[in-house]
């Protein structure tokens, strides 16, 4: 297992194009390969987790091409997808394992689904239960909470489904079965989680009606390949904002950055930290907001974060507690138990990580409440095999007076390959 040092530097200064969008990767690969006809992908993000999905699908009988960040896809309909020898390795991704059940829910064979020791963990009867009530057969540990998972898919019945949290996993594969399931289906969350699915299924020809937090699809649909443009990942792109506001003298200028509103509650935090940024030439390509965001250093406020904000920010939790570490006053974030089933409970691995180099944190139910501002005096700590941890606990080194030694740093491939190629860029 490799292992990183990080340590504090004077500014960080230029220019950086962070890689494409991680969920918006996935759905292009596998709608590509449930569509008729090819698709061409520009911007794919070649992380672990995107090549999982794309290793899943090459399983079920679809030709696709990767180089680089440019994928192919070979589409050849929902029928082109065929029953695997082999089993479906999911690797460390939630958004692969729970898209691909939605579609295979309606396909009429037998696939067994696996992933690494924390996919082991993460609660998967959100998306089983619902889709077993739409008549798919689906078997695992506990009832089918927990992989490995076996389904076999075929006939299913639409359904009306209130989802208990807001989801875009959830979301999104009871909408791909509804795609190919008799009748109507309906999903409401209680906030609105990201959009992407909605959005490109659109631009894949799509028919979805959208009503505040409720998605419904009528069955029986047919999808049409076409080129997509994958934007910036803006939940990467939160690591070098963080450390842009939070470095002194810094000034980093990110291009091509995904803005979807579902997505930009880090940009809404920063502003009402304090933050000097400006969001720069937006424009809207294949359907998504796109931006070039420009960050400069400045003094921050600790604030309050909860409610509907959550699912646009979940994933840039753990680097917005390094942020508030750096703010002057308190910062609480709330309604966030949803961290506690993400690649790692990362309520505890924050708050556990962050305190070892120095911080005033503590966990709470929901969230935790950070005191700042706090010089970090460095120290040894873990990914715990958790990329955005490991990234996270990197920009916490900028800042800190002693070295951070950061363990298993290899788990930052899954989402940011050249995110350290990056980042000295900047120095
Ligand atoms: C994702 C949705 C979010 C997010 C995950 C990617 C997606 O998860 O945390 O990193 O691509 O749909 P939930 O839908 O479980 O909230």
């Amino acid at each position: 297992m490799a292992k990183k040092v990080v340590e504090r530097v004077q500014q960080l200064k230029g220019s950086i194009k962070v890689p494409g969008d991680k969920s918006i990767s996935h759905r292009a690969v596998m709608f590509g390969a449930i569509a008729n006809g090819k698709t061409t992908v520009e911007g794919f993000l070649p992380g672990e987790d995107c090549l999982s999905t794309i290793a899943c699908f090459r399983k079920l009988g679809i030709e696709i091409e990767q180089k680089e960040d440019l994928v192919t896809v070979y589409g050849k309909g929902w029928d082109g997808l065929s029953e695997s020898s082999d089993i479906l390795d999911v690797g460390n991704s939630g958004t692969t394992t729970r898209l691909m059940l939605g579609i295979l829910a309606t396909r009429p064979f037998h696939s067994v689904v696996i992933g690494d020791a924390s996919i082991a963990k993460r609660p998967m009867a959100r998306v089983t239960s619902p889709l077993k009530q739409m008549g798919a057969n689906i078997d695992g540990r506990h009832e089918g909470n927990f992989t490995p998972l076996s389904i076999r898919g075929g006939k299913t019945k639409g359904i009306t489904f209130t989802s208990p949290v807001a989801s875009a996993q959830v979301k999104s594969a009871v909408i791909l079965a509804g795609l190919q399931s008799e009748g109507v289906t309906t999903v409401t969350e209680p906030h609105k989680s990201r959009d992407h699915t909605e959005r490109m299924l659109k631009a894949f020809g799509a028919d979805i009606q959208e009503n505040g937090t409720t998605v419904s699809v009528t069955g029986g649909q047919v999808l049409q390949g076409r080129h997509i443009v994958v934007p910036g990942d803006i939940s990467s792109a939160a690591f070098f904002l963080v450390a842009g506001a939070i470095v002194p003298n810094s000034e980093i200028l990110m291009k091509d950055v995904g803005i979807n509103d579902t997505r930009t509650g880090i940009i809404d935090v920063l502003q009402a930290m304090g933050a000097k940024l400006e969001i720069k030439n937006e424009r809207v390509v294949n359907e998504e907001k796109m931006a070039d965001l420009l960050i400069c250093a400045s003094d921050l406020t600790g604030t309050e974060i909860g409610g509907e904000i959550i699912p646009r920010l979940i994933d840039e939790i753990p680097v917005i507690a390094v942020l508030a570490t750096q703010a002057n006053g308190t910062t609480v974030i709330k309604d966030a138990e949803e961290l506690k089933v993400k690649e790692t409970n990362r309520i505890d691995t924050v708050v556990h990580q962050l305190k070892l180099l120095g911080a005033d944190i503590e966990a709470t139910e929901d969230g935790m409440i950070i005191h700042g501002p706090t010089r970090l005096h460095g120290g040894q700590v873990e990914s715990y095999g958790d990329h955005r941890i490991g990234m996270a606990m990197a920009i916490a080194g900028l800042v800190s007076n002693g070295p951070v030694e950061i363990e298993e740093i290899e788990a930052i491939d899954v989402s940011y390959p050249n995110f350290f190629d990056h980042l000295y860029e900047l120095i």
